[in-house]
């Protein structure tokens, strides 16, 4: 088989051919080594997926190699070969690692035997690993976690864009992400290398966002003691991030517009005219084409900053993020923690499902964060940790009108002011979704018998579960695809 890679190691020379010969007639790609210290300077320059070493060698024995080849690579496998009557010694050396032995004399073709069953688990490996790897890749990109569609568009776009030196204009909710996204677009551009400087609109009163943006001269003002550069200057061949630009003051706007029309300005106080070569990317959760109706927000801005859009779907909205993003948070946060929490009990599960998120990944991550730092539980995270009531519907208690989730997730009736602002198609998906999970939970997790009350086929139901992230329940096992 062609691609995997073994290392003989074996001072017979008889012996040895005989076996590359009958290994390579198989298309193995096989390297002989014909002592224990021959074998072990070709383990130091090469990774091999399998090593076969006879034990008994001369130098360095049959055991130094297994070692040696475990230190290098604790993925490539041993056989050792013995010589008959010595099984204590193979028990040894399957003790240090080897996956398996063969006793001398053997028939060449127990030997292939064995090297096939092991190249057949490497290579499943190796698959399992390549479809992780694509997997993760599928899901993240720097660090924006996202499944859904309408994230997996948000990407495609950011990965277009950033090769451009277009403006890009981020419109999300607080906390879906529009920061990280601002960081995607310059670690993906061609400015990656320059600098990538951030400045938040709404932090500074007008006066000094403006020397903060352009910079001032030496008694530009009072307490303007010497020369300073502003943003746009630190932000040279690089990116400039102007977040929360619907806080800007019409003064300021003014000035922006003029630099984005001229690719020029001065400092505060200075007349020195001053190139900007700078890639601009904002961010508001405003809705800047109603700030722009009221008179807010100047529609010439509006209309050179908005050249690309990118609309970050608040959490409440992409479902299927909610547990990749929770899952990533609380490997990231044992880790951090020393904790050995697995995961979410599927009643947790569902509340995470269930809730809106009005501070979205941010309070999806705080939320998690917390629970795996104060969890009661050693083993997996309870719906207490996360919502901090011992009783609960969730746990077949009474609903806690304190409590966040329960007045959410349980009231059935929301208030018109809560509900969300969706389309038709997002608001059919949340019922579809929370029906299902409410017949799942009356027939204690059969998929079989809730999908004869839903009237769906079990593999239509299934695919819901899979879409809308519902995990299949404990104890439903031989119910489970
Ligand atoms: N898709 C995502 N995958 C992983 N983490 C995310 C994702 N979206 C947001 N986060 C995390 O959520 C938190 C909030 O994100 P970020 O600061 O980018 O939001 P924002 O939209 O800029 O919020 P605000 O409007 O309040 O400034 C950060 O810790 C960020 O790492
Ligand atoms: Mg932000």
């Amino acid at each position: 088989m062609k691609g995997f890679s073994i290392l003989l190691v074996d001072d017979e020379p008889l012996m040895r051919l005989s076996m590359v010969d009958a290994l390579e007639a198989v298309g193995y790609d096989v390297h002989a080594a014909a002592s224990g210290t021959e074998g072990i300077d070709v383990i130091g320059q090469k990774t091999f997926d399998l090593v076969i070493t006879d034990l008994r060698l001369p130098g360095a024995d049959g055991m130094t190699v297994l070692q040696a080849a475990k230190d290098k690579a604790s993925e490539t496998e041993v056989v050792v070969i013995t010589a008959h009557g010595s099984v204590e010694t193979a028990v040894g050396a399957m003790k240090m690692g080897a996956v398996d032995y063969i006793t001398k004399p053997f028939q060449m073709d127990e030997l292939l035997l064995i090297v096939e069953r092991i190249s057949q688990v490497v290579v499943l490996r190796r698959e399992n690993q390549d479809l992780k790897a694509a997997l993760e890749d599928k899901f993240c990109f720097n660090g924006i976690l996202g499944s859904n569609s309408r994230m997996r568009a948000v990407l495609d776009t950011i990965k277009l864009v950033a090769a451009t030196d277009s403006t890009v204009l981020i419109l999300g909710e607080s906390g879906t992400g529009k920061e990280l996204v601002a960081n995607a677009v310059h670690q993906n551009s061609p400015r990656r290398d320059r600098p990538l400087i951030k400045v938040s609109c709404a932090a500074l009163p007008e006066t000094l966002l403006e020397a903060e943006l352009f910079g001032h001269e030496k008694g530009a003002f009072t307490g303007a003691l010497r020369q300073r550069r502003g943003r746009f200057e630190l932000a040279h061949r690089g990116t400039l991030f102007l977040d929360e630009i619907g806080e800007l003051s019409p003064v300021v706007q003014v000035k922006l517009l003029r630099v984005l029309q001229e690719r020029t300005f001065e400092r505060v106080g200075g007349n020195e005219t001053i190139e900007a070569d700078v890639r601009l990317v904002c961010a508001t959760q405003k809705d800047l084409r109603k700030e722009v109706a009221q008179g807010r927000f100047r529609d010439d801005l509006f209309y050179r900053l908005n050249v690309v859009q990118v609309i970050v779907p608040p959490l409440r909205e992409r479902q299927e993020d909610i547990m990749v993003i929770a899952d990533h948070v609380l490997e990231t946060c044992t880790g951090k923690l020393s904790k050995k929490l697995k995961g979410f009990s599927p009643p947790s599960r569902e509340l995470l499902l269930r809730y809106s998120y009005p501070g979205n990944v941010r309070e999806l991550e705080n939320m998690v964060e917390r629970a795996v730092a104060l969890g009661h539980e050693r083993d997996v995270i309870q719906p207490f940790d996360l919502c901090g009531f011992r009783s609960c519907p969730y746990l077949g208690g009474p609903q806690q009108e304190a409590c966040g989730f329960c007045n959410e997730g349980l009231t059935g009736g929301k208030r018109r002011a809560d509900v969300p602002l969706v389309s038709l198609a997002a608001a059919r998906e949340q019922f579809e979704k929370e029906h299902i999970l409410s017949v799942l939970e009356r027939v204690e997790g059969s998929r079989t018998t809730a999908s004869k009350i839903l009237g769906l086929s079990r593999k239509a139901l299934w695919e819901k579960c899979k879409r809308y992230g519902i995990p299949s329940a404990h104890g439903d096992n031989q119910d489970e695809e």
